[in-house]
């Protein structure tokens, strides 16, 4: 259940994104075929665009643009001894009710009669603590290998190799490193489609910091850079709340946190979040590992096990808030209505579409094809032939392609097309010499 419910949105409208998100290719229900695997998709042609599209953009702003950031791509299976010295272990855990007759677990915080259960009456068990945690095997015989688990997050592989980035590159403190992929977390409370989900991908940063240094500056000053990211992809500031999370109700690991939460369109939830870790992984792992992770500062002369700073965001979760930005159902003057993805065109899976005016006039298909394969050299193009260019405009709507390139019989004489972009839906002839250079303005813009 969201934390608040978004009241400007209608209510039918998370069902009408999961429709659409299935009918287009951007996300299907995890192994359909099948019948199901209850809060596991997957990402089809348009998804998976827009997801690549998403973590290029975050690369870039957040590692390659910043000459105190770096990257790695730390791997899904650890030593199991990191997840005992982070803390998972022992505290990556929820308390969960199960009830005696049908089985079923929940947590009892998040149910409305904590007596029977809701699914069939039956009575519960104690409460027990569950690991959130997959596990699976190392090792050809079951019992002979060792047990390991699939990351919870992928924060760890960052401080697990923390002193090898230090001593391969001439990153000096403060100093961050980037990452990011698929997380898996054993979630009892599901739901609320791409949300949450057992298998996930995150894009994570460990920021390093000096222990006597301002944290606090250090952590606004991320706060402010993370909104530059949320400009970027187009989510709209007014749509965030920055939640800070009392005492009480942090990780065991964090000394302050705001979750950056959005009012996705089921209501107002946890998008990304930052957390000031102190130097409470770095420290477990030097003391679990009897290996020094410490940093020795030149101008200072000081040594230190440095602090940390972890601006964390799901990718899933900014799917699925820029789905519920971009959708809309308009009425057109001809009283039809338009379903429309208004994505920036930086996250578009498609940024132009190419149509022939008429598919069966060769020489029109010839330019219009010339015009295409010329395009795709620079943006990521999409061809269509079928049916009237009305229907071809509503089909790119729908995914979201915020320009449409129509290649007609004035263009084979005066070299031109028009470009109908997806908002305004005006229409306007450019010469197909200046195609490029016109597009390439709009998309950056
Ligand atoms: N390393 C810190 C960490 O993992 P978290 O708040 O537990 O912190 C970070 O997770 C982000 O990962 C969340 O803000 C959210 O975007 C995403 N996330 C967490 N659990 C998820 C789930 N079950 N499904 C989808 N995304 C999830």
């Amino acid at each position: 259940m969201a934390k608040k419910e978004n009241k400007n949105m209608p209510n039918d409208s998370m069902e009408k994104i999961v429709a659409l998100a299935k009918r287009r290719g951007f996300v299907f229900p995890g192994s359909e075929l099948y019948g199901g695997l209850a809060s596991t998709y997957d990402y089809g042609p348009m998804g998976v665009e827009l997801k690549n599209n998403i973590k290029r953009l975050w690369w870039k702003y957040f590692v390659q643009d910043r000459d105190d950031m770096t990257g790695i791509d730390g791997g899904i299976l650890l030593h199991p001894k990191i997840w005992e010295a982070s803390g998972h272990v022992k505290n990556f855990k929820d308390p969960l009710v199960e009830c005696k007759k049908c089985h079923h677990r929940f947590r009892p915080d998040k149910l409305k009669d904590a007596s029977k259960c809701p699914d069939c009456g039956g009575e519960f068990t104690e409460v027990k603590m569950f690991s959130g945690m997959f596990k699976t095997n190392i090792g050809a015989i079951e019992k002979e290998g060792i047990e390991a688990y699939l990351r919870p997050e992928t924060a760890q592989a960052i401080f697990a190799n923390f002193k090898n980035v230090l001593d391969s590159t001439n990153k000096k403190i403060p100093f961050g490193i980037g990452q990011m992929g698929k997380a898996f977390r054993n979630e009892i409370t599901t739901g609320n489609f791409i949300f949450r989900t057992l298998e996930f991908e995150q894009m994570e940063i460990e920021y390093f910091i000096a222990p006597d240094s301002d944290w606090q500056k250090a952590f606004e000053a991320w706060v402010e850079y993370i909104y530059g990211f949320a400009d970027l992809i187009g989510l709209p500031r007014q749509n965030f709340f920055n939640h800070e999370i009392p005492d009480e109700e942090r990780a065991f690991y964090s000394k302050r946190t705001i979750d950056i939460e959005y009012n996705f369109p089921f209501g107002q939830d946890e998008l990304w979040a930052i957390a000031y870790r102190t130097d409470y992984d770095l420290s477990a792992h030097q003391a679990a590992s009897g290996k020094s992770l410490e940093y020795f500062d030149d101008e200072t002369k000081k040594r230190f096990v440095p602090h940390v700073i972890e601006p964390t965001f799901g990718v899933d979760r900014t799917v699925l808030a820029i789905l519920g930005q971009a959708y809309a159902e308009e009425m057109m003057p001809d009283g039809e209505q338009r379903i429309v993805l208004r994505f920036h065109p930086r996250v578009a899976p498609y940024k132009v579409a190419v149509f022939p005016l008429l598919k069966n006039k060769p020489e029109l298909i010839a330019k219009a094809r010339e015009v295409y394969q010329d395009l795709k050299k620079d943006f990521v193009c999409v061809w269509d032939e079928r049916g009237n260019i009305g229907k071809r405009y509503r089909s790119q709507d729908e995914i979201g392609t915020p320009f449409c390139v129509t290649v007609d019989f004035d263009s084979l004489e005066k070299g031109d097309a028009t470009v109908r972009e997806r908002d305004s839906m005006k229409q306007e002839r450019i010469k197909i010499s200046e195609l490029k250079e016109y597009l390439k303005n709009k998309i950056e813009k």
